[in-house]
């Protein structure tokens, strides 16, 4: 079997027919992975997901999960894949347990998975309450156990933890976590939040305008970020400041009385100080300037 659970290929998407709110996105989610699908609002995450489950029709979706088609193999896919999409649709009046019991029998799962899943989204004692008077992370952990009822491979989840708040977000993070670790699930999450998928996933696609960025692990992408860090430094004799750095940085002569200096590691700003006023060098500003990357992880973090 295929080591990417879910991919595709050069998978773009318009709503109308001259628009690319999906411009060549070649998403690779690994066996076993907490993928974060990192970026800011309209940047095409949930289209992306919708896509995924076959929810919107792409003319030529080159999507592929658990080694099958989409949406050519939607039947067998969907029987092994669990999605929250958007909130869970639940029957306000019934209690947490009838709300599954519902789902259940729908999906022809056995009994015994109502316990289960209560066990696992730790709803157990909630379980004879109805939903109504359910938290809203609460609610978004019944519409989880709702996916998992059918004991699916991998579980899609669109923003699970939009709106929540933070005790919840920190329960919907434990929840992916056990998920992916205890019961094996191959994950894909979508979130607005670099630290929130910084704090949860194994694997990262960075999406901005419909185009992917970045995808790796999360330390390439910790290890990408620092590796393309570039500080901008105000000097008082360039000519020498070069023939100090030049040995141990890429440094380039940005006109007049500035240098461009790209460095690998956080805490290194302040070594590159100290070797330039070390060396007679006046530095009267020194600042990061960011490539566009990091201005996108700025609005991502700022979002
Ligand atoms: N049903 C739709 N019809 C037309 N445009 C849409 C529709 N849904 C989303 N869009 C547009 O597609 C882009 C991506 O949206 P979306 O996938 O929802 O982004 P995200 O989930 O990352 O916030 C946005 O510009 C949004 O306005
Ligand atoms: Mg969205």
């Amino acid at each position: 079997m295929n080591q990417w659970i879910i991919e595709t290929e050069h998978l773009d998407y318009g709503f109308r027919k001259d628009e690319k709110i999906l411009d060549d996105i070649n998403l690779r989610v690994p066996q076993g992975s907490v993928y974060g699908f990192l970026g800011p609002n309209g940047a095409g995450k949930t289209t992306t997901l919708r896509l995924l489950l076959g929810l919107l029709r792409s003319e030529n979706p080159n999507i592929r999960l658990l080694g099958r088609q989409m949406p050519g193999s939607r039947i067998d896919i969907l029987r092994r894949t669990g999605s929250l999409i958007e909130q869970p649709s639940l029957y306000l009046h019934l209690t947490g347990l009838e709300n599954l019991e519902v789902f259940r029998r729908a999906y022809e799962c056995p009994a015994s998975r109502v316990g289960e899943v209560l066990r696992i989204t730790r709803l157990s004692d909630a379980a004879h309450k109805r939903t109504r008077a359910y938290s809203l992370g609460m609610k978004q952990r019944l519409g989880i156990a709702i996916a998992l009822l059918h004991d699916p491979e991998v579980l899609i989840m669109d923003e699970p933890t939009n709106g929540l708040d933070p005790n919840g977000i920190i329960e919907i993070r434990e929840l992916i976590r056990d998920l992916n670790r205890q019961e094996g699930k191959t994950v894909l999450v979508s979130s607005h939040l670099l630290t929130e998928v910084e704090k949860l996933a194994t694997h990262v696609g960075i999406i901005h305008k419909g185009k992917l960025l970045f995808q790796g692990t999360l330390a390439e992408l910790q290890n990408f970020q620092y590796r393309r860090a570039l500080l901008e430094i105000e000097v008082d004799n360039v000519t020498r400041a070069e023939q100090i750095l030049s040995g141990r940085f890429s440094v380039s002569v940005n006109g007049g009385s500035t240098i461009h200096v790209g460095h690998t590691k956080p805490d290194e700003a302040a070594l590159i100080n100290h070797m330039l006023v070390g060396g007679g060098v006046g530095v009267s500003r020194l600042s990061a300037t960011g490539n566009d990357l990091e201005k996108l992880f700025l609005d991502i973090i700022s979002a």
